[in-house]
This record gives C-alpha cells, sequence and structure tokens, in this order.
C-alpha cells in the first residue's frame, strides 16, 4: 500500500487562485458552514491561556486567528507553511504580531523544536501527504511537544469510501489521491507505535471529520 503513492500524486500543497481565495473557497465548498465548525474544532482543542501552540501547515492563518483568542499574553503560536501564497495571507495578517510567528519550512523535514510546545496542531494536512512523510511530520510533531504536552489532528476520520452516501464519493473524486489511502488507516495505532497515548476524538460534519488529539507521555 506504501509504495502505491508518490510525492507528486499529493495535492495539498496548495497553490495559485485556489491558494488566494482559500478561506473563501472553504466556506464555499462547506455550504457556508465552515466558520462555525472550526471555531468549535479550536474550541476543543482546549486551548489554555499560557499555551505555545506550533500550526504545522498552518495555511492563511485563519485557524491562528481562532486560537489567539484562548491565549493570553504569555502564549504564543508559531505557523509553518510551504505555499507562497498561502504564507503571504499569514504574514499579512500576523505582521507585528507580538504572539505569532509564520515561518516558511516544510513540515516533513528535520524541524528545530525539542519539548517545547504544549500544543501541536495539524490541520487538513496529513491527508495529502504520502505515508512516509505523515511519519516524519507526526515524529516531528513528537519531538516538537512538551512531555505531556498534545498533538492534535484534524482531518478526515477513517471510514470506508464504498460504503458512503454518493456525495461523499463524489468529493473524494475531486479531492487529493491520498485522501482516500488516509482514510483507510489506523491513526491511532499508527500514533501509538510513535509512542503516543490517551486519546480524545471529536467529531464534525457527520462524523467524517475528526480532532484526534493524542498526549506525548509525562
Ligand atoms: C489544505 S491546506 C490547510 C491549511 C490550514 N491548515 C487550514 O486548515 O486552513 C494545506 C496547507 O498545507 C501546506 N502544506 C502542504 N504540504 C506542506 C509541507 N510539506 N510543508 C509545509 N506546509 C505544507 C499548504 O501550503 C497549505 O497551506
Amino acid at each position: 500500500m506504501d509504495s502505491t503513492y508518490t510525492r507528486s500524486d499529493s495535492k495539498v500543497e496548495v497553490t495559485g487562485f485556489e491558494a488566494r481565495h482559500y478561506d473563501f473557497f472553504m466556506n464555499l465548498i462547506t455550504g457556508g458552514t465552515y466558520p462555525l465548525f472550526i471555531r468549535q474544532a479550536v474550541k476543543d482543542m482546549r486551548i489554555q491561556p499560557a499555551d505555545s501552540v506550533l500550526d504545522l501547515g498552518s495555511g492563511t492563518g485563519r485557524n491562528i486567528i481562532l486560537m489567539n483568542k484562548y491565549l493570553s499574553e504569555e502564549g504564543r503560536v508559531v505557523g509553518l507553511d510551504i505555499g507562497s501564497e498561502m504564507l503571504e495571507q499569514a504574514l499579512r495578517r500576523f505582521a507585528n504580531h507580538p504572539r505569532v510567528a509564520i515561518e516558511k519550512r516544510r513540515i516533513e523535514e528535520p524541524l528545530p523544536y525539542q519539548d517545547e510546545f504544549n500544543k501541536v496542531f495539524i490541520s487538513f494536512v496529513l491527508h495529502g501527504l504520502i505515508q512516509e512523510d505523515r511519519l516524519k511530520v507526526i515524529d516531528n510533531a513528537y519531538r516538537a511537544l512538551k512531555p505531556g504536552g498534545e498533538f492534535l489532528i484534524l482531518d478526515y476520520n477513517e471510514f470506508d469510501l464504498r460504503r458512503s452516501p454518493w456525495l461523499v464519493r463524489f468529493a473524494f473524486k475531486l479531492e487529493c489521491p491520498l485522501a482516500t489511502d488516509f482514510i483507510g488507516r489506523n491513526l491511532q495505532a499508527i500514533l501509538r507505535e510513535q509512542s503516543f497515548d490517551r486519546f480524545r476524538v471529536h467529531k464534525y460534519y457527520f462524523g467524517y471529520v475528526r480532532l484526534l488529539a493524542a498526549h506525548k507521555p509525562a
């Protein structure tokens, strides 16, 4: 299964017109429900006022705006992304912000963080990476977290596409082909193999989307 896909199958590096209007497209394709959904998902992250949060593939920074509402002066967020149009929007949003830093980095490459963050968040990125890179990202998240910290993955849940309603099957025809591979994998088992434990789950959109939180043992 792992050798079926190569990096060229990935569509998760959003560029061009789609990138420049990414937030608008997300609202459009979810029938206007995205703002409510993402507000609830960020609430479910259970961010504490003094938390330090690393957002892997932070996109336009839309989620960081919501996270910031839970942070005090002591909290901070670092957002990493590789897409120039996505980065431009995030950099504009947080120019001179005292508690938010946006950096251009590939999240599957070694990251310069060790035991530094209370939370590592990744939203709708992991499904679009090849399995080898997913494991590298999970490893990076583990290293970046403080002991007792939480890795929060907001993405598609596991489900059987063949038994899903036609609308879901249609949506997956337009999705990155790697998304179909992702929903067939047991993410909790993968995280457990990488030493994470104590999971909690929040579900959205009839259970097709999940926030999976996993602890780095204290
Ligand atoms: C589908 S968007 C999601 C953006 C954001 N997390 C959100 O939920 O709104 C995927 C993002 O991941 C970024 N990305 C994809 N592959 C990446 C990589 N290897 N390293 C860093 N960022 C990456 C893309 O540039 C894009 O901004």
